[in-house]
């Protein structure tokens, strides 16, 4: 079972230069709400009760004064400082203390899930040792890490953005890892792009024979947001489900309460916190109906 998430928001965010020359890419807003609400639902949901954010140290006081300690959403969320964009897996070296001898849910902050994420709390239960990690279906592998699978759907090959990719299976910016991943992580060279890359961490828990990748079903829609048309596609996917399906994607208000991080009471509370917004207004609605439907 993991307890606890690493939140990844460093990085250059170079593909959404110049929206990202002063405000870090996981503070652009994905429709009605900063792009680090989404991933942040994501670990809650998946049962993450205790979050480390990394991101570079000019922005953490930024995203401090967004999401706090945690407190009003039942969870614990703490700050490191990743001082130069050293890859994915550099995240695991900066997080070794806070994951101790834990396993840990590692989660890119520009990365959006939706769907019923039952297979993501199942597998968070059950990785106890060596890692799970999961493969989507894309039209485009070439932007992704790749999968490769053999006839009896065993992964066989892992590779970071190939020229020539073996198959359609990406893997999203979700890993989860049984305890001891950090020392795994410290041993990692850098690549020829100067980072430690988590597609190499990855593909030495498929060499060891410890790597467990799941193909997420149809129903799970994944953005990747780090390059504008994305971004737009995924603000165009919240509104879409937002206004048609008249649910919240990617609120944290809800996810503490459904979760039972917070109780109706508390979540009642916290909405009337925020200031007047179409958010809290949205929440209002939306909830209240649902939190009195479940009584
Ligand atoms: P990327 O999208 O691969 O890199 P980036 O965010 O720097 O953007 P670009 O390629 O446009 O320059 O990063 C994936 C996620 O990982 C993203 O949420 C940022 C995060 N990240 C870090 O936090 N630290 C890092 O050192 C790197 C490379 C990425």
């Amino acid at each position: 079972m993991i307890r606890k998430g690493i939140l990844l928001a460093g990085g250059r965010g170079t593909r959404l230069w110049p929206m990202t020359a002063v405000v870090n890419k996981h503070l652009q807003p994905v429709y009605d709400k900063p792009m680090i609400f989404y991933p942040l639902t994501t670990l809650m949901v998946a049962g993450i009760e205790r979050v480390l954010l990394v991101g570079a140290p000019e922005d953490l006081p930024h995203y401090h004064s967004l999401l706090g300690d945690g407190t009003r959403w039942g969870i614990q969320l703490s700050y490191a400082a990743q001082d130069e964009p050293r890859g994915i897996a550099d995240a695991l070296c900066i997080g070794a203390d806070f994951i101790g001898a834990d396993g840990v849910m590692l989660m890119l902050g520009d990365n959006l899930i939706y769907g019923r994420l039952d297979f993501l709390r199942a597998a968070v239960a059950g990785t106890t040792s060596g890692a799970t990690i999961f493969a989507h279906h894309v039209g485009e592998p070439e932007r992704f890490g790749v999968v490769s699978f053999d006839a009896a759907g065993r992964a066989i090959s892992l590779e970071e953005k190939p020229a020539k990719p073996r198959s359609h299976w990406a893997v999203p910016g979700m890993y989860l890892y049984g305890p001891g991943v950090a020392e795994h992580a410290h041993r990692l060279n850098p690549s020829p792009r100067g980072e430690l890359e988590i597609t190499d961490l990855n593909r030495g828990y498929l060499e060891r024979d410890e790597l467990t990748v799941e193909p997420m079903g149809r129903g799970i829609a994944w953005f990747d947001t780090g390059t504008p048309e994305s971004l737009l596609d995924a603000a165009h996917f919240v509104r879409a489900i937002q206004t048609q399906q008249g649910l919240v994607v990617g609120s944290p208000e809800e996810a503490a309460w459904r979760m039972g991080y917070i109780s109706a009471a508390q979540l009642g509370d916290v909405i009337a916190a925020l200031p007047p917004s179409g958010y809290r207004d949205f929440l209002d609605q939306v909830l209240e109906r649902q939190v009195a439907g479940s009584r």
